[in-house]
Parts: C-alpha cells; sequence; structure tokens
C-alpha cells in the first residue's frame, strides 16, 4: 500500500499542477471528498488496533490539515489571478475617440442665453420667466402701452381667439410683462434678467415669428441711470470680450421707461466686413431707460420710494454679431452641418472671468 507520505506528496503536487479554481476542486474532492482517498484511509482507522489508530489517526488529521490549507491558499492565488486577468480584458481604453454620434453641440442660442446668464450672474441678478402666452394688460397695459397707443401697432402682435368675455390673450411680444409679474410678487430690492421667447408676425433674413430676448430689471431705493450705464456697459464689454468697446447711449423713447436710451457699442465696417471694438461706426445692441413711474405705480410700488432701471436686447441680434452669423432664419433650419459649424462643444462652457476680464471669448 502507498505510504502515507506518497500520498500526500501527490496531492500536493496535484494542488500547486491545478491552473484553474475547476481543477483545484477536482483535486480537493479527489483528495478530501466524502469518497477521497484521505478519507477512506481514515475509514481503515476502525480496523486497527487502539494503539496503532492513536497514532495514525494524529498523522491522517495532520495531513488531512496541511493538504486543506494547501488548497485554500491556492485556491486565494488562483483567484486573485482570475481577478487581475478580468480587469485587464475590461480595462477601458481612455486614449479611444469618442464615437462620433455622441458628439452633439451646443445651439449658439443655447450658449448665447448662458453667456448672457453667466455675465449678470456675476453681478447678482437671478434668472425669472413668465408665460409665452399672455394677457393683453401684462403684455401692453401694465407696462404704459394702453389701447389706442402707437406702440400696440408695431408689434405685429398674435392674437388667440377671444375667450367668452371677448378678451384675447397674445402670444407675447416681448419679455417686459415679465417686469409686471415679478414686481406684483415681490418687494424691492429686484434684481433680475429674464431671458425667454417672443412673437411677432414678421419674417425676413433679420426676423423670425419666434425669436429670443433678454430682459433685465433693478428695482431699489436710489437707483439711478449711472447704475443702469455702468451696469450695461460692462456687459456689452464682457459679452464681446472687448476691453476697452465703446458704449454709446442714444435717447430714444419706449413707454414703460423714462427717459429711455438705446445702447449701441462701436464698430468698424470695410468691405461688407463688420469687426466689433474701436471705430468710426455704431452698431445698436439693446434697449433700455429708468422704469417709467407709471409702471411702479401699476406694480403697486411708490414711485417716490422706489426707482429703478430696465433693458431689453434680441438674443438672436447678439449671437448674430458675436459669431458672424449673418441670416436669422438659419436658427431655426435644424440644419446639422450648420450645427457642426456654428455649435459649440457642451464641456466647452462659458467662460465668465475671461469675459469680465476682457480676455479673448
Ligand atoms: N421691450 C422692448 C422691445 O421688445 C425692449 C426693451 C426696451 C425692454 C427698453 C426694456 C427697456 O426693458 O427698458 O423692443
Amino acid at each position: 500500500m502507498q505510504t502515507l507520505d506518497d500520498l500526500t506528496s501527490e496531492i500536493m503536487a496535484g494542488v500547486n499542477a491545478a491552473t484553474s479554481l475547476d481543477a483545484l476542486e477536482v483535486v480537493r474532492i479527489d483528495a478530501l471528498g466524502k469518497k477521497g482517498r484521505v478519507s477512506l484511509m481514515m475509514r481503515e482507522l476502525g480496523g486497527m488496533d487502539p494503539e496503532e489508530r492513536k497514532a495514525a489517526g494524529q498523522a491522517l488529521n495532520a495531513v488531512k490539515d496541511r493538504i486543506a490549507a494547501a488548497i485554500e491558499t491556492r485556491q486565494e492565488a488562483l483567484s486573485r489571478a482570475a481577478l487581475d486577468e478580468r480587469l485587464a480584458a475590461e480595462a477601458i481604453d481612455v486614449s479611444l475617440p469618442a464615437r462620433p454620434e455622441t458628439e452633439a453641440r451646443l445651439h449658439p442660442l443655447s450658449r448665447t442665453i448662458e453667456e448672457v446668464v453667466a455675465i449678470f450672474a456675476e453681478m447678482g441678478f437671478t434668472v425669472a420667466e413668465g408665460p409665452d402666452i399672455e394677457s393683453d394688460y401684462y403684455n401692453f397695459t401694465a407696462l404704459n402701452i394702453p389701447e389706442e397707443h402707437p406702440a400696440r401697432q408695431e408689434h405685429d402682435t398674435f392674437y388667440l381667439p377671444p375667450n367668452a368675455e371677448g378678451r384675447r390673450k397674445v402670444l407675447r411680444t416681448h419679455t417686459s410683462p415679465v417686469q409686471v409679474r415679478t414686481m406684483e410678487a415681490t418687494e424691492p430690492p429686484i434684481r433680475i434678467i429674464v431671458p425667454g421667447r417672443t412673437y411677432r408676425s414678421d419674417h425676413d433674413a433679420t426676423h423670425s415669428p419666434m425669436f429670443h430676448q433678454c430682459e433685465g430689471l433693478v428695482i431699489g431705493d436710489g437707483i439711478h441711470m449711472g447704475h443702469l450705464k455702468g451696469c450695461l456697459i460692462d456687459f456689452c464689454r464682457a459679452f464681446f470680450g472687448v476691453d476697452d468697446l465703446p458704449v454709446r447711449f442714444r435717447p430714444s423713447y419706449f413707454p414703460f421707461t423714462e427717459p429711455s436710451a438705446e445702447v449701441d457699442i462701436g464698430c468698424t465696417r470695410d468691405g461688407g466686413g463688420l469687426k466689433i471694438g474701436a471705430g468710426d461706426d455704431w452698431l445698436e445692441i439693446l434697449g433700455s431707460g429708468m422704469v417709467n413711474p407709471r409702471v411702479l405705480a401699476n406694480c403697486g410700488y411708490d414711485p417716490e420710494k422706489y426707482q429703478g432701471f430696465a433693458f431689453g436686447m434680441g438674443i438672436e441680434r447678439i449671437a448674430m454679431l458675436k459669431y458672424g452669423i449673418p441670416d436669422l432664419r438659419t436658427f431655426y433650419d435644424s440644419d446639422l452641418r450648420w450645427m457642426r459649424h456654428y455649435g459649440f462643444l457642451p464641456f466647452d462652457a462659458p467662460s465668465v472671468h475671461a469675459g469680465l476680464a476682457g480676455g479673448s471669448v
């Protein structure tokens, strides 16, 4: 019969030779399983006389423990190797280029709104919103544009069918009604900007029936024209990324502001080209003014106590100027080649600091 030592070395060799967890399990069952070789030798102990049985039993138990320990060590080594192999096989190659279909672009209008919001957020403004379908009161009357006012005709308004009382809602022609809604709902101080969709019945290379505006409103105690000028000069310079951009305030008229001013920035036009910055020409960018005391009163504020300024700009217009987009209608064509050309990679976030510092944007 095989000696215990021979059997042990044979089993140990089997353990070390096992190259997979499955192979090791076969060795284990063959040695220590119910009908395994060590177990069978255990059974033979029964037929021995007591002296012999004691010595053989101890020897067998020691062998059993050694084999079990060796199997466990081998098992751990094989598990680790299997895990390493799996990790190596599943590793992600970060140097691979992204799949082309995941390279979406941010629309220049979304990007422009993000930039405008980021610049005003730095100055402490928060974003407010209002409905696209507006009452005549908020869109016109509360803003000091009464029924017979010529400004109503200028707006080319889209009217909805009248309700039972004969009142017609409108698609808001500007973002200014959100001024009124905000003043009605809150107490000063107010510092909001309102980006949003607006609608007018108009369609050519510089007009679309749906377009975007961004409104601004500041209300407080002792707000004056100097605040308006400082705020809008900073904005224009940050947005166009030109530190010494000339900004001009030209007297104008809006029913909801008094006095009112249109804001122009300096530019040069040569041979059809347009360059923003110091030059001999001007470009209109936005409308602004001190909030008309009548509007403050319509919103329940005491005009003796509070003053404020407001402004409004067309998002398409400033996007076209900044990014050199010649035709406004192309914003809505959903042409992927156009998007690839004029769009932005989503991770290329607008940098407010670069803008405010006058760095190139
Ligand atoms: N609501 C004006 C428009 O649509 C723009 C505007 C001008 C807004 C002056 C203002 C402002 O708040 O003060 O043409």
